[in-house]
């Protein structure tokens, strides 16, 4: 199939457009926690209980998460915006300074919203990225902690539009 040719950075601005949650994606790799920051994640299916998120093929932190094949979902929490930065830096230790505690899929991030635990179920290649799917094996939330939320290259928190 031949696809139409758009630019690439009126791509990214227009769809910046989208309000998004962030997540980090964690792991365990050889004893060490692994995570990266990603936008694009959501829930898939019901049944089974699916979630999903692509990844860029320049990424190098996914295949070591993929060769764990688990993989712990970290939803942000409006306090988190300087931390979702580390998570997308290269050449540092995106933990340092980080609380997390042990879960079935990899490291929960102290002061997150929510936590996804998964195993590896399936991945598409998407273009660019792949579209990676997790099979949920737990879930969990925090009382009221508001999350974080990303548009047009900002972070930002969440307000209800109507009471
Ligand atoms: C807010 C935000 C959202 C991101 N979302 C994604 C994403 O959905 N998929 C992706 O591949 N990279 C995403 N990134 C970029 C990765 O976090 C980053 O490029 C990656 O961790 C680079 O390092 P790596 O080579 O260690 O993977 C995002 C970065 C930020 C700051």
């Amino acid at each position: 199939m031949n696809h139409p040719i758009i630019d690439s950075a009126e791509f990214r601005r227009v769809l910046s457009h989208l309000p998004t949650g962030v997540v980090v994606v964690t792991s365990v790799v050889d004893g060490a926690p692994v995570g990266m920051a990603c936008n694009s994640f959501t829930s898939i299916s019901l049944d089974p209980a699916l979630v999903g998120f692509s990844v860029a093929h320049t990424s190098s932190t996914w295949p070591p998460i993929r060769s764990a094949g688990r993989f712990c979902i970290n939803v942000l929490a409006e306090d988190h915006a300087e931390l979702t930065r580390n998570f997308s830096r290269k050449g540092i230790d995106r933990f340092s300074g980080v609380d997390w505690t042990e879960r079935a899929g990899g490291p929960g991030l102290d002061g997150a919203v929510a936590w996804i635990d998964c195993t590896l179920w399936r991945e598409y290649e998407a273009g660019d990225h792949m579209i990676v799917l997790g099979s949920v094996h737990g879930i969990e939330s925090a009382p009221d902690v508001p999350p974080l939320v990303f548009c047009k290259g900002a972070y930002g928190a969440f307000a209800t539009a109507l009471d």
